[in-house]
């Protein structure tokens, strides 16, 4: 039988003697606790050499990893640097026949392995989280890793190691450090003079906990970690995921009272039994018989993977419930010159004449800047997103003035911002992707995923769409069977209008696309048929002679509120739903038609609890193309999705279904003065009722 002690400089009151077997082979395995004393482990090391296979030595701080530590003797590097009292051992070692470990190789395996799994069953989830390392040194190697995934990486060593009020924040920052060739090292003597100085002191205390309320991951080494946390609350850990190593009960109990959501605990486990991790790759060492340096990262793998539980990084979820936390960004603009009327800055000057057009002409050049924080969405499969509204300031009139680089230079500056956020995917709003190539040369530019949401706004007008007709009752719907009806889309070569052109044309027997472009409209027919040939299409430029027969119009132009189509010639009791933003129909247009019902397209009520500053909708409610984004991340869906004029229909169909998975309902219907209840629409349908009459009237008895 093989024999494994572990000579820890802890506590003896958690010695344990056992057997085992690992690998077809028996073990015995034993701690023996010195309880801090130095002269004991020596003893102990001399007096065991003889009758063990392998040591591991317990309860010491470990030295930094470094690039290719696997090649270091670690343990030799233990004793060597740790205690004072280390010369002893370090002369002792070279004359023990048994090898000496500290388990920093397992440990590093493990620690990159927890990253790499963890990244891939929970797909993407470190693309773009920000990381605070309280000790990027002693997680070097998960450092090196996770900078695969997230450019937004802090490490606090030059504060916390060397007192110097900087953090560094890139992987390449860390290495120089590791090899001590950092300019920041540079500062260490000055410190010695200045690091005991209370306003220092005071100053990397409180740049230390700003660091820590911004991450949203951060790694506490597991040697003393409760110098590293103790005197943080909630305002810094709360909501925050903890990567470590040997998360002891105490230190869960200790972390779920500071509010944290994940706690990721990445000690490998070879063994049923709870053991450090210095007697696992003891274990290791004694079962594969072979000088620690000769061992590879791939034998302890395939050695971690052996056992059930090994390969997996334990997650602890202190609320106990499951949380996943994702995250996005969403592009947004004023829609119009009222908007910026509104703005206190500008209120004196509205009366001025051209004032408020310089406004608008200045505030398109402005940088992007978050316009709003957006939190408690949370899907009923328990995924949670979090998001910014960040805003470019051009109004649709602007970006139409300017070339789209202007726009594409904005959004591509707002991508940037996105993914320093801690983004995972951006989604653009309105007029954004509606200027040249609808979000094409911003997807393959941004470093970060991009959708238009314009599959999910063309299933959002139409979903609204079917509730406004169903509501109303005057078209015949029978399950199984196309509406016998007729519908028409303005805008319908466009990336919206299009999408609409083919639903409608799965559902209504007729179908009137309406555009400037009867070329387009031609081509845009020939592929409709293709798809669905039960349909009767037609292709217009001139409107106006079938309005009368419509009973449903979608309007998605991107005309800037000129006038689409003379309202007064439609038929009473037509559905109208106004994509467009702005939108085609004034308040002006729809109140000449009390019998009509024009709807604002399908707004979208999210999940959860959802709070975010005002964007002109109910609370709770967000336009179609944000619900898109929001839907994609709480899928983890981090994947350029909707871009171009050519959506395609199979992603129409995806977005609907994820949305539904994830708790997003169709937000009650509204128009130009708000939402429209049960009793609004019985009006307009009154009406529409009365005014067909006294078009058709009745035969005579
Ligand atoms: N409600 C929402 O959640 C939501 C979401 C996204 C977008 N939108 C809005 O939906 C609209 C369409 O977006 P999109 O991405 O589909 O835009 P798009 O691909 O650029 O299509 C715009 C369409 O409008 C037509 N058009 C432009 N000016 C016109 C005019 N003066 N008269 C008649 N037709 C005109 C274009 O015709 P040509 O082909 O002849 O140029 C094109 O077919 C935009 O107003 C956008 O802001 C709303």
């Amino acid at each position: 039988m093989k024999q494994v002690v572990s000579i820890s400089l802890g506590s003896s009151n958690n010695n344990y003697d056992f057997q085992t077997s690992f690998l077809g082979e028996k073990f015995r395995i034993r701690r023996i606790g010195t309880n801090g004393d130095y002269d004991k482990a020596v003893d102990l090391l001399v007096q065991l050499d003889a009758e063990t296979d392998a040591f591991g030595l317990g309860s010491v701080k470990l030295p930094p990893a470094r690039k290719n530590s696997r090649l270091i003797d670690m343990a030799a590097n233990f004793l060597n640097y740790v205690h004072d009292d280390s010369s002893k051992i370090a002369k002792l070692r070279s004359r023990l026949k048994t090898p000496v470990t500290t388990g920093d190789h397992l440990l590093n395996v493990a620690y990159e392995w927890a990253i790499r799994s963890l990244q891939f069953e929970y797909t993407g989830y470190f693309n773009n989280a920000r990381v605070l390392f309280l000790s990027g040194m002693t997680h070097y190697r998960m450092a090196s890793v996770m900078s695969e995934f997230t450019e937004n990486m802090t490490f606090a060593d030059p504060v916390i190691e060397n007192g110097i009020s900087k953090f560094m924040h890139s992987f390449r920052e860390l290495d120089l450090y590791a090899k001590g060739a950092h300019e920041i090292l540079k500062w260490v003597p000055s410190k010695r003079l200045t690091s005991s100085a209370v306003p220092i002191k005071k100053w990397n205390t409180h740049i230390l906990r700003k660091a820590m309320q911004k991450a949203h991951i951060i790694v506490v080494p597991y040697h003393n970690f409760y110098d590293y946390v103790e005197d943080c609350t909630p305002e810094e850990l709360g909501g925050k995921t903890i990567i470590t190593t040997t998360a002891y009960e105490d230190r869960i109990e200790f972390l779920k009272n500071q509010g944290v959501d994940v706690i990721i605990d990445t000690t490998p486990k070879l063994l049923k039994r709870v053991v450090g991790v210095n007697v696992q790759e003891a274990l290791v060492i004694a079962a594969l018989g072979k000088k620690q340096h000769q061992i590879t990262d791939e034998e302890m793998l395939e050695l971690m993977s052996s056992t059930k539980t090994g390969l997996r990084p334990r997650l602890v979820y202190p609320s106990g419930k499951p949380k996943q936390m994702t995250r996005f960004a969403f592009v947004i603009h004023p829609l119009s010159q009222e908007q910026f009327k509104l703005e206190k800055a500008v209120k004196p000057f509205v009366n001025i004449p051209g004032a408020v057009d310089a406004v608008e002409k200045i505030v398109a050049y402005a940088p992007p800047w978050v316009y709003s924080k957006v939190t408690g969405i949370k899907s009923p499969t328990g995924a949670e997103a979090e998001g910014w509204l960040i805003t470019v300031g051009g109004t649709p009139k602007q970006m139409m003035t300017h070339s789209p680089e202007f726009t594409y230079k904005r959004l591509l500056m707002a991508a940037r911002m996105a993914k320093r956020l801690g983004a995972q995917i951006m989604g653009l709003g309105a007029f954004t992707k509606v200027v040249g190539d609808a979000g094409v040369t911003v997807a393959k530019k941004a470093a970060i995923p991009i959708t238009t949401g314009n599959s999910y706004s063309a299933s959002g007008a139409l979903w609204a769409a079917a509730d406004a007709v169903r509501r109303m009752g005057l078209v015949k719907i029978e399950e199984g069977k196309k509406i016998n009806g007729k519908t028409m889309v303005f805008g319908a070569t466009g990336a919206i209008g299009s999408v609409c052109c083919r639903l409608l044309a799965m559902a209504f027997e007729e179908v009137y696309l309406c555009g400037r472009n009867i070329v387009k409209l031609m081509a845009l027919k020939e592929s409709i048929l293709k798809e669905t040939p039960n349909v009767k299409l037609h292709t217009i430029v001139n409107p106006d002679k079938y309005l009368a027969d419509m009973d449903v119009i979608v309007t998605a132009t991107s005309g800037m509120g000129k006038q689409i189509l003379d309202i007064t010639k439609v038929k009473p009791g037509c559905v109208i739903t106004d994509v467009a933003r702005p939108l085609d129909l004034s308040p002006k247009d729809v109140a000449k038609r009390p019998d009509v019902l024009v709807i604002e397209s399908g707004e979208i009520l999210l999940p959860g609890d959802p709070k975010m500053k005002d964007i002109g909708l109910p609370p709770k409610v967000a336009y179609a193309c944000l619900a898109e984004t929001i839907v994609l991340v709480l899928d983890r869906r981090f994947e350029v999705f909707t871009i171009g004029r050519d959506i395609e229909w199979e992603k129409v169909k995806t977005i609907y279904k994820m949305g539904l998975k994830h708790g997003m309902k169709l937000a009650a219907i509204s128009g130009v003065n708000g939402v429209f209840s049960d009793e609004d629409i019985e009006r307009v349908r009154d009406l529409a009722l009365e005014a067909r009459k006294k078009l058709k009237p009745t035969p005579a008895n």
